[in-house]
């Protein structure tokens, strides 16, 4: 079997895994976002098409007691699990400087190992909210971009497309850069909705808050190493354990839970689901995060995704990603 055909198998065996996979003409767009990011950032064989650039470290999470009145997900069944954790830079630079404005959002991918042998999956980023509220934007946004060069007549496509979409600067404009993965805060950006034992659902947003949130000054991070923050894990959970907590915004009745660049009101109501414990960075990571893929989609009984188009993208889109960088040695 030739590269391309191991690269279609492996996808069509994802897509059949995951029966929340839709329609042909999506899984088009999924293959045009995973070309569109490759437009843009060049094709590296091996690597993520977004999020090249990573570390897999691993720990537990132990769910706090209350989190099980609001999903009967066995997440929250009250044991600690496992957990492989991946922390990344943006793009699909594999070498990208890590406090370059490529390298934001930062992203953290989570995977619960559950007692009954399955897997689940949590995968934020630093982005408060998201850019763009659809999976052709978010193509469209990489083609502009691939599309804009330094000699590229002005308006640029990127340029246009940024006029014409006010949502990405506003996303954008919340992003620092963090001093360390482990002083960063994470988001979800999708919503999902958990079912309780009693059959009750409720809409929410994953924020993944670390013990305090470190952002450098814009001189401070023009001066730091191509690789700080890979750096400087390791040599942090030498000293000890980094900790962060699970946590869910809750929507209240009427929030809509379709638009990921619309964040909710501040003041709605978030509650504790546990403390995730990372303790070492693996001495493998290069070769175990060629092997682990994260998707948003792969969830327990007790949650599910909401109506936001972006998370069977995501789910369609990282497939196709693994795919091709399976098939490449
Ligand atoms: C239409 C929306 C999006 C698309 C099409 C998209 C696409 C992708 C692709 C193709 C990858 C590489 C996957 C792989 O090879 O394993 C990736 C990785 C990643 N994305 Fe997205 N993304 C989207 C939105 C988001 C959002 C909303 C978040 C955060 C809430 C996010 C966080 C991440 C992270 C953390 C990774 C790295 C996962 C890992 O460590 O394996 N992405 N994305």
């Amino acid at each position: 079997m030739n590269k391309n055909a191991i690269a279609a198998a492996l996808t069509t065996l994802i897509f059949t895994a995951l029966p929340a996979l839709a329609s042909a003409a999506d899984a088009n767009v999924n293959v045009q976002i995973v070309d569109a990011l490759q437009k843009r950032y060049g094709a590296h064989p091996g690597y993520r098409a977004n999020h090249a650039k990573g570390v897999v470290a691993e720990g537990s999470f132990t769910p706090a007691a209350d989190a099980s009145m609001l999903t009967r997900s066995p997440i929250y069944a009250g044991a600690a699990v496992p957990v492989t954790v991946r922390f990344s830079d943006a793009s699909g630079l594999p070498d990208v400087h890590d406090a370059a404005p490529d390298a934001n959002p930062h992203g953290l991918a989570i995977k619960l190992h559950l007692p009954n042998g399955t897997d689940s999956d949590i995968v934020v980023n630093s982005l408060k909210f998201f850019p763009v509220a659809t999976p052709e934007d978010f193509r469209d946004l990489h083609l502009a971009a691939a599309a804009s060069t330094p000699g590229t007549p002005k308006p640029t496509p990127l340029e246009t497309f940024l006029k014409a979409h006010p949502s990405v600067a506003k996303a954008v404009g919340t992003l620092g850069t963090p001093a360390s993965f482990a002083d960063e805060e994470y988001y979800g950006i999708d919503a999902f909705v958990f079912t309780n034992k009693d059959g009750k659902k409720q809409a929410f947003r994953y924020v993944i808050a670390p013990a305090k949130v470190v952002h450098l000054p814009k001189e401070e991070a023009a001066k730091k190493p191509a690789n700080y923050l890979f750096d400087e894990l390791p040599q942090r959970l030498a000293k000890g354990p980094v900790t962060f907590h699970i946590k869910a915004q809750l929507a209240a009745p009427g929030d809509q839970t379709r638009d990921p660049t619309q964040p909710w009101p501040a003041d709605r109501k978030i509650v504790d689901l546990g403390t995730l414990t990372i303790t070492k960075t693996l001495a493998d990571s290069d070769a175990q995060q060629k092997k682990l893929l994260f998707i948003p989609g792969r969830l327990t009984d007790g949650i599910e995704p909401s109506d936001d188009p972006l998370i069977p993208a995501r789910d369609g889109a990282y497939a196709v990603s693994f795919g091709r960088r399976s098939a490449t040695p």
